[in-house]
């Protein structure tokens, strides 16, 4: 995988992406906080040797060079579900590319389902922690430790600095955000009454499909990872209803908006 790597970042450099400082993960229905980015660059993932080709509706699988306030930033619309059909290895391949860019600091966003009995659709929640139940493990298998340990500290996996500074850019946009614990399930099916109530048994906020292994791999390099996840609907005890791919990206794009103020500041105020 090194080398496939090397050969990914070989590539993008000479299209002309150099020195990113920011990577992000644009999640379901979030696709188009691409469009704070001044792009410089835009390539087809189908273009890009080595990267996996996504499927689903709504993941269109470009990736995106350019500007956002004052940083450089490599941004990926569309993202790579284990339910598709990946290797957890394949899943986290631009994870491995981004830091090989030279990246240090990676956003994550996805639509998720809301467990906490105060949470509403169209809420924005900060990850300040996760809880992997997903079958496969990004950092099974043999150890590379030319990407990392073999056994990975994940006391803060989530960066406490980024957490804390968000808020404050929260707090001055008058935007309210909650905070949370994001549980990740393989999917593709949402989860059953009993699936929502175990979730929040769990001690979990949210829950989703996605983020955690990218983050996992993000960390097993030594990237500060910033999570953010919008509540596209609700599993609460009682209120369990009817939730729909479309019905998740509409919610998700009620809070595009907001999303993208605050991903924009945040990065601009990053040091
Ligand atoms: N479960 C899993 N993934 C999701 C959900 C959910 O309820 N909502 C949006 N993505």
């Amino acid at each position: 995988m090194y080398n496939k790597i090397q050969e990914t970042v070989e590539f993008l450099k000479k299209r002309g992406i150099q020195e990113p400082d920011f990577g992000i993960v644009l999640g379901t229905g979030l696709g188009s906080l691409v469009n704070m980015i001044n792009t410089e660059i835009s390539i087809p993932y189908k273009e890009i040797p080595n990267f996996p080709v996504s499927t689903v509706q709504g993941h269109s699988g470009t990736l995106i060079y350019g500007k956002l306030g004052n940083k450089n930033v490599v941004a990926m619309q569309g993202r790579f579900h284990y339910y598709e059909g990946w290797k957890m290895k394949e899943v986290t391949f631009p994870i491995r590319v981004m830091k090989f860019l030279g990246i240090e600091n990676l956003i994550v966003s996805n639509a998720s389902g809301g467990v906490n009995p105060s949470f509403k659709v169209g809420d924005i929640m900060i990850i300040n922690d996760h809880i992997n139940m997903m079958p496969e493990h990004p950092l099974r298998g043999m150890n590379d430790d030319r990407f990392g340990p073999r056994f990975l500290d994940l006391h803060e996996p989530y960066n406490l600095k980024m957490i804390e500074v968000m808020e404050n850019i929260a707090r001055q946009n008058n935007i309210p955000v909650q905070k949370g614990i994001y549980l990740a399930l393989q999917g593709p099916t949402f989860e059953t009454p009993a699936e929502y109530k175990m979730v929040s048994l769990m001690g979990a906020d949210a829950v989703g499909m996605s983020t955690v292994p990218e983050v996992i791999v993000a960390k097993h390099m030594g990237m500060h990872c910033f999570g953010i996840s919008v509540i596209t609907d609700l599993g609460i005890e009682g209120y369990v209803e009817e939730v729909s791919h479309e019905a998740v990206q509409l919610a998700a794009k009620s809070s595009e908006k907001k999303i993208s103020k605050l991903v924009k500041e945040f990065v601009k105020s990053w040091e």
